[in-house]
C-alpha cells in the first residue's frame, strides 16, 4: 500500500487518478506501509517491492548502470555512476518506466511533459513503446541533438517561447484541457520513485558511500536518491546516509542560493544562463525536498562556472567517460570540496556527452 505525503503541510492523500499536487500546491512524496528489500531480476524493476506499481511494466531494460572506479582523477575511492548508459542515455528512464507503466495501466492515451530535453526524450521513447501518444513541451533553445531524439521516437514537439518555466505552464494547460497524463519529475510523484533506484544500485555495487554528488535542475533527482538511502537505512541495510552534495551552474543556481540563505525552498530566478542546458531551471519545483536532502544528510550546495564545467568534461574524457555539461558539473563541484582519500565518493554522471556534443568543442 502506498500513500502520498505532502512535505509542505503534512497532509496525506490516496494515490488516485490525476492526483498531481497537494491542495496546498506542493509536490508530493510517496510513502509505503511497509518497506520490503527483496531484489529480484534486473534493472529498475529488480526493486519492484519498493516501487508504487505492481502491474505489467513498460520497460526498455533501464537501470543496472555501471559504477566505474576512477583511475585518473587523483582519488582512491572515487566512482562514476554512468546513467548515460540507460536506454535513452540519461537517468530519466528510471522514473519514466514507472510513470508510463502507471499511465498505461490507468488507461491514458496521451502523455504530456515539459522538459529541458532529456525527460522529453525519455517520455517520448517509453510512450512509443507503450503505444501512447506523447506531447513534449521544450524551451526554444533546447539542443538540437535532444530535439532529434524526441522526434525520432515519434513524439509531437512543441517549442515554447521562453524557458523551462514556460514549457511547464504549457504542459499543465495540455493536462487540464486534454486530460493528458503528466509524466514529469516532481509533479508526478511516481516518477521520483523510479529515480531512487540509483541509491539501491550504488548500495549493491559498493556498499554505503560517504558522499554522493548530484546535479540539480528541479531538485527531483537528488531528493529521490536521498530517499533511496533513507529507505535503505530504515531497512537496516546501511548505518549512515551519505552526505548529499547538490550542484548547480553559477548562472542558474536558485537551490544553491536558497541553501546559502538557510531558506526552506528556492525563490524562482528572473534570468538564467549556462552551458548546462539540462539544469537550466528557473523554477525548481522540488527545491523543498532537495534542500531537505542536503541539510539532513549534512551535505552542501555548490555552484560551478561554465568554464569549470567545460574543464570537467575534458577531465572525464581522459578517464574514458563522455558526460554532458550538467553531469560534468559534479566533477567541477568535487574540486570545491576537500575530499578525503579514505572516503567513498560517487559522481552521478546523469547524461551522455552525445546529448550535447557541442559542449566538448567549446
Ligand atoms: C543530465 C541531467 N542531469 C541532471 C538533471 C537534474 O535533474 P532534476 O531536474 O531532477 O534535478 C537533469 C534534468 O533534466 C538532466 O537532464
Ligand atoms: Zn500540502
Amino acid at each position: 500500500m502506498t500513500i502520498l505525503h505532502c512535505p509542505a503541510c503534512s497532509a496525506t492523500h490516496k494515490p488516485e487518478r490525476a492526483r498531481w499536487l497537494c491542495h496546498c500546491g506542493s509536490v508530493l512524496d510517496v510513502e509505503y506501509e511497509k518497506l520490503q528489500w527483496k531484489p529480484k531480476g534486473r534493472g529498475v524493476w529488480k526493486y519492484r517491492t519498493l516501487l508504487p506499481f505492481a502491474g505489467k511494466s513498460i520497460t526498455l531494460d533501464e537501470g543496472g548502470t555501471p559504477l566505474v572506479k576512477s583511475e585518473r582523477l587523483g582519488l582512491k575511492h572515487l566512482y562514476l555512476k554512468l546513467e548515460g548508459d540507460n536506454p535513452t542515455d540519461s537517468f530519466k528512464d528510471r522514473g519514466t518506466t514507472v510513470a508510463i507503466s502507471r499511465a498505461k495501466a490507468e488507461g491514458y492515451k496521451t502523455v504530456a511533459v515539459a522538459s529541458t530535453g532529456n525527460m522529453g526524450a525519455s517520455v517520448a521513447a517509453y510512450a512509443a513503446h507503450a503505444g501512447l501518444k506523447a506531447r513534449v513541451f521544450v524551451p526554444q533553445d533546447t539542443p538540437k541533438e535532444k530535439l532529434a531524439q524526441i522526434l525520432a521516437y515519434g513524439a509531437r514537439v512543441k517549442k515554447v517561447k521562453g524557458t523551462f518555466k514556460d514549457a511547464v505552464a504549457a504542459a499543465w494547460r495540455d493536462v487540464e484541457k486534454n486530460g493528458s497524463y503528466l509524466a514529469m519529475t516532481g509533479l508526478n510523484p511516481f516518477y521520483n520513485e523510479g529515480e531512487k533506484t540509483v541509491a539501491y544500485e550504488i548500495f549493491e555495487q559498493l556498499g554505503a558511500p560517504d558522499v554522493v554528488i548530484v546535479p540539480m535542475g528541479t531538485g527531483g533527482l537528488i531528493s529521490s536518491i536521498w530517499k533511496g538511502f533513507v529507505e535503505l537505512k530504515k531497512m537496516k541495510k546501511i548505518r549512515k546516509i551519505p552526505r548529499m552534495i547538490g550542484v548547480q551552474a553559477k548562472g542558474c543556481a536558485p537551490i544553491v542560493d536558497a541553501w546559502r540563505r538557510g531558506a526552506a525552498f528556492a525563490t524562482p530566478k528572473e534570468k538564467c544562463e549556462t552551458i548546462a542546458s539540462a539544469i537550466l531551471v528557473k523554477l525548481p519545483f522540488s527545491s523543498r525536498l532537495a534542500l531537505r536532502a542536503i541539510r539532513e544528510s549534512g551535505g552542501v550546495g555548490i555552484a560551478v562556472s561554465d568554464k569549470e564545467i567545460i574543464r570537467a568534461i575534458r577531465e572525464l574524457g581522459r578517464e574514458g567517460v563522455f558526460a554532458e555539461p550538467a553531469s560534468a558539473a559534479t566533477l567541477a563541484a568535487l574540486h570545491h570540496v576537500k575530499p578525503q582519500q579514505r572516503q567513498k565518493i560517487i559522481l552521478v554522471i546523469t547524461g551522455h556527452g552525445l546529448k550535447q556534443p557541442g559542449a566538448a568543442l567549446a
